[in-house]
This record gives C-alpha cells, sequence and structure tokens, in this order.
C-alpha cells in the first residue's frame, strides 16, 4: 500500500472541522482542480455554487440531514450541479454528466487532501428545497455538497462519529469487485 498516492491513502470522510476560513485563493485551486478533470468530449457538465459565510452557506444549513449536522462547521460548502444533456448520453443509460461530476469532485478532494484540507461530499440534504433556496433551475442534479474545511477537533462530534473519526477503512476486497475477463457465473444467476 506504501506506493499507493499519499492523497489517495490518507483521503478520509473526516467530520471533526475547523471553522477557521479558507483563504479565496487556495479555494479556487481547488475549484481549479476540479475543472481540470476529464469529462466526455470535454463537456464539462459539472456546476459549482460556492457557499461561505453571508454568502449562502446557512441556506444549506438549513438543508442538512440531521446525522450531517457537522457540517454546519465549516466555512465553504460547495453544492456541484448538472443537468443530464450537459454531457454525453449513450445508449444503455450511460448518461456521462454524474459522473464526469464525480471525477470533478474526486480531483478537488485529492487537491484539498495535498493543501490539508478536507473535502467531504455528501448525499444527506434536502435537494429539492435547497434547489430552490439557491436558484438551481428545477431541471438541474444538485448531486452533492462538498463540505470543505481545515481538520478540527472531534469535541462537538457524536459518539458514533468520534468513533468513526479513528476507525480503519473498511472497502470490499479486490476479489469482491475485480473480475478477471468474465464476470463471474456464480453472482450471473443470483441476479
Ligand atoms: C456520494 C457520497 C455521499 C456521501 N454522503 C455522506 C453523508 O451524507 N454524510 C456523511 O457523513 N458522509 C457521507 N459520505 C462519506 C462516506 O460515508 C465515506 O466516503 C465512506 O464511508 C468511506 O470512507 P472514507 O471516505 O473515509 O474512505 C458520502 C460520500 C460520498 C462519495
Amino acid at each position: 500500500m506504501e506506493k499507493i498516492l499519499p492523497e489517495i491513502q490518507q483521503r478520509r470522510a473526516r467530520r471533526a472541522l475547523s471553522s477557521q476560513e479558507i483563504p479565496d485563493e487556495l479555494l479556487q485551486r481547488l475549484l481549479q482542480a476540479a475543472t481540470l478533470s476529464a469529462s466526455c468530449f470535454n463537456n464539462q457538465p459539472w456546476r459549482f455554487v460556492v457557499l461561505k459565510k453571508d454568502f449562502g452557506i446557512a441556506l444549506a444549513h438549513a438543508r442538512l440531514s440531521q446525522g450531517n449536522y457537522w457540517a454546519k462547521t465549516a466555512p465553504v460548502i460547495i453544492g456541484v450541479a448538472t443537468r443530464p444533456d450537459y454531457d454525453c448520453e449513450l445508449d444503455e443509460g450511460r448518461q456521462y454528466a454524474l459522473f464526469d461530476c464525480g471525477m470533478a469532485v474526486q480531483n478537488l478532494q485529492i487537491q484539498a487532501q495535498h493543501e490539508g484540507l478536507v473535502a467531504h461530499p455528501i448525499a444527506g440534504f434536502k435537494a429539492a428545497e435547497l434547489k430552490e433556496d439557491l436558484g438551481i433551475p428545477a431541471d438541474h442534479i444538485l448531486i452533492t455538497l462538498v463540505v470543505i474545511g481545515y481538520p478540527g477537533t472531534d469535541n462537538e462530534l457524536n459518539d458514533k462519529h468520534q468513533e468513526l473519526e479513528s476507525s480503519e477503512r473498511v472497502r470490499k476486497g479486490l476479489d469482491e469487485v475485480v473480475f478477471p475477463g468474465t464476470w463471474p457465473a456464480q453472482s450471473r444467476s443470483a441476479e
């Protein structure tokens, strides 16, 4: 594992965040890294709504799921939105807008990790309501909020989240998700 890039190896979905402000220049760098992502036909389907103190972040706070209370400490939340027709739409359900947004968020996460920041994407928020609050058109998908901040203390996290901060990484084994050459017959019949 020591040959895995440190930014990938060390990145965690941490919830213990500091409220320390993030310099604008650094935030711009994260967004730049996101937009350097690959996309189908270079369609660049991602749109980012940057929320900060006095610039809309309270709107996001009001729409977080209960379990995402910890995100209220972060100085920045970025809403990631797209529309399916901003990107390739091919046969077999191969719609690439969300895929490419995911790639862009991953770039942002890796750059954030490199800069000593936490960038934690979340799905737990009321998307329809928040879209309206932020003026995002109804035909767009607000796929995630990326909660960004410097690492902080875990004093204000609940017990479960305190435990998760230092938990072992849980991953399926490669043998469960990597199929050499052909799909395994066993799981074909189970589907
Ligand atoms: C699309 C997506 C949605 C997620 N939603 C939430 C969320 O709503 N709340 C939360 O605390 N973590 C959320 N997470 C974080 C995951 O739980 C976390 O990435 C996963 O448990 C793996 O842990 P690791 O990122 O530390 O390796 C989300 C992650 C992704 C990629």
